[in-house]
């Protein structure tokens, strides 16, 4: 593995009815970023496969059937956490991909590598957009081999089923025990024996049978996983002095009440660059501004990972050596361009209160005034990490 700041991508795999789906969401409403539901695209896309004529049960696709399938799934995705929504073009994913048959169909789509080879590349696209929870069969081993924090899930066939059963009633459907452990047994089959992607945790994976655990027990073991990989995640922004470290939430008050900070940019030459910049925090991400063309823009279209820094409290001291106090914070994050005018608006009024709180009453027109000459970017923090050295309280 390079030395590159690991994606911020929790891959969860494993089985059907292992769970993933709950938990992953979950995680994702934790970590407040978007889910992905891998095994939905497989699902839409053998429905779609079947639209266009094609049988599970029969010989596979023809070419002609592969192109019709793959031009109708484009896939996006839209919130975060528990709102997190696969869209096919611009629409959500319906009920109909939910059911046992659709599961068999995209297990028995899953093995060409055709198949394969498009669904890796629609995820990582979406991979390349969004931090996120990628939930499925090789996030770890194959699409995200980068990902900061990988888990698999596993558990007995007979538990599996069991709560696929439970999943089932609560929809208000009913089934068989046996026949749902028949079809997990033999979907496993099938996922764990294809020659491309198989079923398999990846070997950096952390392994955990839920078999005798409940949801929350699980979940708290993703978690541990999650806090384990992210102190261990080799950015330069890592503490090198335990003693220094703040809480992620000192980190945050610092970049609520800093006044500028630097970004740091990467054109993927051996030159990095960096600009000082004046930018509001709110809901999480930091906003900035600036003119819609120029060198920044022109990086941050080609590579949007980057750094931010934020000092205050600075004091130079002397106190038989040279030191100085101050505190300072370390955003490591993806840069996005807000597009959508009333996010981009709340964004240039936010900037305006912030530095000229005394004309707050006339940010609303400026932002309406600057929308269509200025670009506004949002900064989405993956690593977030706080230093000090603080001058000591005073005694007594
Ligand atoms: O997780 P699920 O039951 O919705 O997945 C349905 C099928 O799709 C699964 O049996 C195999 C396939 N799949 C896959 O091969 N790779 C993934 N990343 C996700 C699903």
């Amino acid at each position: 593995m390079t030395e590159r700041a690991r994606s911020m991508i929790v891959t969860v795999d494993g089985p059907a009815g292992a769970g993933k789906s709950t938990l992953a969401v979950r995680v994702a409403e934790e970590l407040g970023i978007p889910c992905l539901d891998t095994g939905a695209m497989f699902r839409t896309l053998a429905l779609e496969l079947q639209r266009a004529g094609f049988d599970p049960t029969g010989s596979g696709p023809g070419a002609q059937e592969l192109e019709r399938a793959f031009a109708a799934c484009v896939f996006s995705l839209e919130g975060v956490g528990a709102s997190s929504c696969l869209l096919c073009r611009g629409r959500p994913v319906g009920d109909e991909i939910r059911t046992e048959q659709a599961g068999m169909a995209a297990a028995a789509v899953a093995v060409l590598p055709e198949v394969r080879e498009f669904t890796k590349k629609a995820q990582r696209a979406l991979g390349d957009k969004y931090p996120l929870v990628a939930e499925g069969r090789d996030m770890g081993t194959v699409i995200f081999p980068d990902a900061f924090c990988k888990v698999y899930l596993s558990a007995s066939a007979r538990v599996r089923a069991e709560r696929r059963l439970l999943q089932l009633r609560a929809a208000g459907r009913d089934a068989d025990i046996r026949e749902i452990e028949e079809l997990i047994r033999e979907r496993d089959v099938r996922d764990e024996s294809r020659a491309s992607a198989p079923l398999r945790p990846a070997d950096d994976a952390v392994i955990i049978d839920t078999t005798d655990m409940d949801a929350d027990a699980v979940f708290a073991a993703i978690m541990r996983a999650v806090r384990e990989a992210r102190a261990a995640a080799p950015v330069a922004v890592r503490m090198r002095r335990r003693d220094r470290e703040m809480e992620r939430q000192s980190a945050t008050d610092l970049l609520k009440r800093g006044e500028y900070g630097v970004l740091g940019m990467d054109d993927g030459s051996s030159w990095p660059y960096a600009v000082p910049l004046s930018y509001v925090l709110s809901d999480g991400v930091i906003y900035f501004h600036c003119a819609p063309s120029g060198r920044k823009v022109g990086i941050l279209a080609r590579n949007n990972r980057v750094c931010f820094t934020v000092v205050t409290d600075t004091e130079p001291v002397y106190d038989k050596s040279f030191s100085t106090y101050y505190a300072s914070a370390a955003v490591v994050g993806r840069v996005f361009p807000v597009v959508d005018e009333e996010e981009k608006k709340r964004a240039l009024v936010l900037l305006a209160e912030k530095y000229s709180p005394e004309h707050a009453d006339k940010a609303g027109a400026y932002a309406e005034r600057s929308l269509k000459n200025t670009a506004v970017y949002r900064i989405v923090p993956e690593l977030l990490s706080g230093k000090a050295k603080l001058r000591p309280a005073p005694d007594g």
